[in-house]
């Protein structure tokens, strides 16, 4: 029997960046998903989504469209065999202990476990680790319709443990940066909204980052001239200043740990949220009301995470700040990996 996780992600800061040729900071978490595997004869895999008390089988070398959680395991076994692995019949036991839908994506926790899990009892070679991640981003965008960026992804397969990832998405450079936040604590908190990105807005501010980037005839919003995108007719000025200045705001976290400036950091997320909200307006009422809590709580900083419209709120906590009830610390912790 084979076992692998697939961890869930904090972006600590760098939202909505990843589409657009950007900068973020993620790390995995430890929380996220399992899958156990076992070879099965007649090349069909047999899927159990053991959470939900729902099954699914279907041919190895020819899934078919489904709907839900069987879009990611019908499209990360076809991605897997266009890629030239011979997937083959297995029987698939998915656990895990991140709700759909809080934003700390237990979408790309179980592609990177379905993944692994596949590769081994194919007896292939792990491929690069980069490679996987734009597979499992092929799985979001063409079996489940999200047009999401590679952030999730590479958090679950590239994370380093006890650090953040500084992401280039322009380059796919990574390097990693030390979280060390002495008796501070990092907590989620979740908004109570459920968001999904194959629905809503997620898709719709995609479509507006491309019309920008059209209008200012650049390939990715952050080559646009900062002048020139505040000419954008509106709202498209409001997005490209979203992520021209959360760009900035990721090298200025990345700077604020290096000196062990948490106040500074605090602030930081504050502002990332701000912009979130007002500029690129992926903010709903129940996330508005899990920042203001975290803040009643004393946190430095607050902020959504992920994509918006719901999920989770991440905060930051001074050394003698509670915990406030229904809040979870989260800390980084290693990438995606066979148990
Ligand atoms: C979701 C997507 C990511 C990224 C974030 C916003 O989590 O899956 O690709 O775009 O939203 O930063």
């Amino acid at each position: 029997m084979i076992r692998t996780f697939g961890p869930g992600r904090v972006n600590l800061i760098g939202e909505h960046t990843d589409y657009n040729g950007g900068l973020a900071l993620p790390f995995p978490i430890d929380r996220g998903v399992t899958v156990e595997a076992e070879p099965a004869g007649g090349g069909e895999i047999h899927a159990d989504a053991r959470d939900l008390g729902e099954r699914d089988v279907f041919a190895a070398a020819a899934p078919e469209r489904a709907d839900g959680w069987r879009a990611f395991v019908r499209g990360t076994v076809a991605e897997l065999r266009a890629a030239g692995i011979d997937v083959p019949g297995a029987r698939l036991e998915i656990r895990g202990d991140l709700p759909a839908g809080s934003g700390l994506s237990s979408s790309a926790a179980l592609e990177a476990a379905l993944c692994l899990a596949l590769l081994a009892l194919a007896d292939a070679d792990e491929p690069d680790r980069v490679e996987l991640a734009k597979l499992c981003s092929r799985v979001e965008n063409d079996w489940v319709g999200a047009e999401t960026g590679l952030l999730d992804q590479l958090a679950a397969l590239c994370g380093r443990a006890g650090a953040a990832i500084r992401i280039d998405f322009a380059t796919l450079d990574i390097a990693a940066v030390a979280l060390e936040l002495g008796g501070w604590r990092l907590v989620t908190l979740e908004s109570g909204a459920q968001h999904s990105h194959a629905s809503g807005g997620y898709n719709e501010r995609r479509a507006e980052c491309r019309a920008a980037c059209a209008a200012l005839g650049v390939e990715h919003l952050s080559l646009a001239d900062p002048d020139e995108a505040e000419r954008l007719p509106e709202p498209l000025r409001r997005r490209a200043r979203h992520v021209l200045t959360e760009n900035a705001r990721v090298d200025a976290m990345v700077a604020a740990l290096r000196a062990g400036d948490l106040e500074q950091a605090g602030r930081l997320l504050d502002a990332s949220h701000a912009s979130l909200r007002d500029d690129y307006e992926v903010s709903v009422p129940e996330v508005e009301a899990a920042v203001a809590t975290l803040e009643r709580a004393g946190a430095a900083g607050a902020r959504m995470v992920g994509g918006g419209f719901g999920g989770s709120v991440l905060g930051l906590l001074r050394p003698d700040g509670l915990v406030p009830a229904g809040a979870r610390a989260v800390a980084p912790g290693p990438p995606a990996r066979r148990l």
